[in-house]
């Protein structure tokens, strides 16, 4: 192996009696891209943050090029050449590209009138370092979360950063942007900065991991080149099981149709939409980010209102102008973007569990019964396995993957006849993305009519019975029976997606 950059050894860290992480060892080479795998809630963020300084640990020893750093603070941290690139990327949305990227001189500069021409410059140069190009002047609300990262990036960099480590980089980004981060990070080690990598998607941990450290319930398993490593092997050793996906059997002359959608169309997001959705059916909508399948679950849902067309559910022509007429016509939405829109981060996961549920839990005499809350909200942390000492503690306490299992419980709750699912297991650890796939499939069973979005197509073949695919704007193409096609069949019609353009939709 490379020398060294950083080293972890025996660091172990509690929670409020929760042993988060338990004589956890890492080390990391100089130039060397390194990723760091484990379920949901098994320790990388906290690892992560205890580098940063943002944790301190209870016990263990940290070196930086092979020095003791005691009591390792945020700001020692970032002198020492480390950058952390959280999931949020901490940018000012408001203030422009260069501001972002130079905040760090403008801060350090004492003088009270900033050099606008030096921000810019400094800016520049970060870019060219990675070989990007960026408008400078654009505020950072306006650009895609792919080039907000470029952006965090180039600001690491005006910090001399030695190690750039980046929590779940990818969860949110399509395949082309994965593609062009991994160029990115190449070019930063050629500079000879470490990366450390988080990702659950494991085709991305082998297609740039130098060297993979695995941790399950806050204990390393252990650390390997990537090259000795292949996919079950890995599985294998983050949830010691095996899985086997069956494909989702469904019989669809003996049912009702739940939702027609007919010609549902909006001016440059999508145009023609037409589909039924029988009960007990999961029904997969892929195609690339901005193919319009959001905007279209958007539409379903009474958050993006169309220009045309008609929506009936179970007979009934509806018109959907706001979420509340869709959970009251029996439709539920489980959004892309949970963590901002799905969670009342400092309330109890119990009480973000039940809040779409209160009326059905207020008995006659309008009083909450307190009793029957306790056992709902018990009920779902069960049911989901979310891994947390009580539905009494706040919701920012959970790790992301849990966080996510707390959205799904609540929407769950309201028992929908149509659950639509957008992107159900971003971030969600292999093991309790099986568990929860497994759930959707009971409910599926026991007569939900499911919808499900995702960009992975695995997940897609493995779970629905039938698959739309949708390609600006569009339905492509139907795919009556799932089983029946491989993952490399439908990469090939996404990719050759072309129906009319009807220019950018999100
Ligand atoms: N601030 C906190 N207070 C209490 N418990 C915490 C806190 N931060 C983390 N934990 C607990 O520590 C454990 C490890 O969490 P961590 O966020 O490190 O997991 P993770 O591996 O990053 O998971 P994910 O893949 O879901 O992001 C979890 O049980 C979590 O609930
Ligand atoms: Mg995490």
């Amino acid at each position: 192996m490379a020398e060294l950059f950083l080293e972890l050894k025996n660091i172990t860290k509690t929670f409020q009696g929760v042993k988060a992480l338990d004589n956890v060892d890492l080390s990391i080479g100089r130039g060397e891209i390194h990723c760091l795998v484990g379920e949901n809630g098994s320790g990388k963020s906290t690892l992560i943050k205890i580098i940063g300084g943002v944790h301190k640990p209870d016990s263990g020893t940290i070196l930086i090029n092979g020095i003791e750093s005691k009591n390792i603070n945020s700001i020692e941290s970032i002198r020492a050449g480390i950058q952390i690139i959280y999931q949020d990327l901490s940018l000012f949305p408001n203030m422009t590209a260069a501001e972002n990227i130079a905040m760090n001189q403008m801060l350090e500069s004492n003088s009270r009138v900033i050099n606008w021409q030096t921000v810019r410059a400094e800016a520049k140069k970060a870019l060219e370092e990675i070989g990007e190009d960026i408008d400078l002047d654009e505020k950072v609300e306006n650009l895609s979360i792919a080039r907000k990262q470029i952006v965090a990036i180039s600001r690491a960099l005006t910090q001399n950063a030695r190690l750039i480590i980046m929590d779940e980089a990818t969860s949110a980004i399509t395949k082309d942007e994965v593609d062009h981060l991994f160029e990115v990070i190449a070019r930063l080690q050629k500079k000879g900065i470490s990366i450390l990598f988080v990702s659950h998607k494991l085709n991305e941990v082998f297609e740039i991991a130098e060297r993979v450290t695995i941790i399950r319930d806050g204990k390393k398993v252990g650390d390997y080149p990537a090259a000795e490593l292949d996919n079950d092997r890995l599985v294998f050793l983050m949830t010691g099981q095996n899985f086997k996906a069956e494909p989702y059997t469904f019989n669809a002359a003996e049912v009702d149709t739940v939702l027609s959608v007919r010609n549902l169309s909006k001016a440059g997001q999508f145009s023609d939409i037409s589909f039924d959705l029988k009960k007990g059916e999961i029904l997969g909508i892929t195609g690339l980010i901005g193919s319009g399948r959001t905007e279209t679950a958007l539409a379903l849902f009474g958050l993006n209102t169309p220009d045309a067309g008609e929506i009936t559910v179970k007979g009934r022509a509806l018109r959907i102008t706001k979420p509340r007429d869709a959970i009251d016509a029996g439709i539920a939405y489980l959004p892309e973007d949970r963590l901002t829109e799905g969670l009342f981060i400092e309330q109890s996961i119990g009480n973000n569990i039940i809040i779409t549920i209160l009326d059905e839990l207020l008995n006659k005499t309008k009083v909450l019964v307190k009793g029957r809350q306790d056992r709902a909200k018990n009920d779902w942390v069960k049911k989901l396995a979310i891994k947390t000492p009580s539905h009494l503690a706040p919701a920012n306490s959970l790790s992301g993957g849990n966080q996510q299992r707390v959205v799904l419980a609540k929407w769950l709750a309201i028992n929908p006849a149509v659950f639509i699912l957008d992107g159900p297991t971003i971030g969600i650890d292999i093991g309790s993305k099986h568990n929860i796939h497994e759930i959707i499939r009971g409910l599926a069973r026991e007569g939900m009519a499911i919808i499900m979005i995702s960009d992975e197509i695995p997940e897609i073949l493995d779970n629905c019975n039938r698959v739309l695919i949708m390609a600006k704007g569009r339905i492509l193409k139907e795919i009556p029976d799932a089983s029946k096609v491989s993952a490399e069949e439908v990469f090939d019609l996404i990719g050759g997606g072309g129906a009319a353009d009807l220019g950018a939709a999100g």
